[in-house]
């Protein structure tokens, strides 16, 4: 495995040039599939594959375009191998803002760099992928059913090994799309309080304003 580039702070980052773009979503995946061998450890490689195949059957079940999942599945770890200093780079670059605490920072900054590289590389993603993406670790308070499906399908991939998740995974297909991203980001925030984890306020808001909405739900049933 080779790093991903590493470039000076300052260079503009690399992407391919718009005219040689990969422009189905198909091309699109199968260049990005090659690439990403170059980028990610074999084990993490493996892991974005095993995210594809279960985003493309979670979608089918749910009624989202299965290529728009299969694709974002893959894509969804592009900038995972960094260091922390790496994607603090990257994102001054991309003009994200930085959290202000950082603990974490990596895990809620890969996946912010890792839309804006994708964007770069793949001038043809859909914005729906990008946001699916970007919001695969930290949520947010109004995800669509796409950023669901990639939440969700990164944390039930078979090659994850913990107890927990035969729960979760035995929910899906069976159970309303929301019901089970609620349940599989409420297992993310128990997991973090039984470590005495720091929890961003971002995913406090995000938990708050999805407890609003089914308290809400329940009164009105
Ligand atoms: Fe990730
Ligand atoms: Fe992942």
């Amino acid at each position: 495995m080779q790093r991903p580039d590493n470039n000076n702070k300052g260079a503009p980052l690399p992407g391919q040039n718009a005219q040689n773009a990969p422009q189905s979503l198909g091309e699109i995946y199968d260049d990005a599939r090659v690439k990403l061998e170059g980028r990610l450890t074999q084990y993490r490689l493996l892991h974005s594959l095993s995210v594809a195949d279960i985003a493309d059957l979670m979608a089918n079940v749910y009624e989202v375009d299965p290529e728009y999942a299969r694709l974002a599945g893959l894509l969804h770890d592009w900038d995972k191998n960094y260091t922390d200093e790496e994607l603090v780079g990257r994102a001054e670059r991309f003009n994200i803002e930085l959290p202000d605490d950082p603990r974490n920072m990596a895990a809620l900054l890969h996946a912010q760099t890792g839309a804006c590289a994708v964007a770069q590389e793949y001038p043809n993603v859909p914005p729906e992928i990008l946001q699916a993406i970007s919001r695969h670790t930290s949520a947010a308070t109004d995800m669509s059913e796409l950023d669901m499906i990639i939440y969700v399908a990164d944390m039930i991939e078979p090659l994850r090994s913990a107890p927990s998740l035969q729960l979760l995974r035995s929910l899906a297909g069976n159970v309303p799309l929301e019901e089970l991203f609620i349940k599989c980001f409420q297992s993310t925030l128990e997991h973090l309080i039984r470590r005495h984890r720091y929890i961003h306020p971002g995913s406090v808001a995000v938990w708050n304003a999805y407890a609003a909405k089914e308290h809400a739900q329940k009164r009105k049933g």
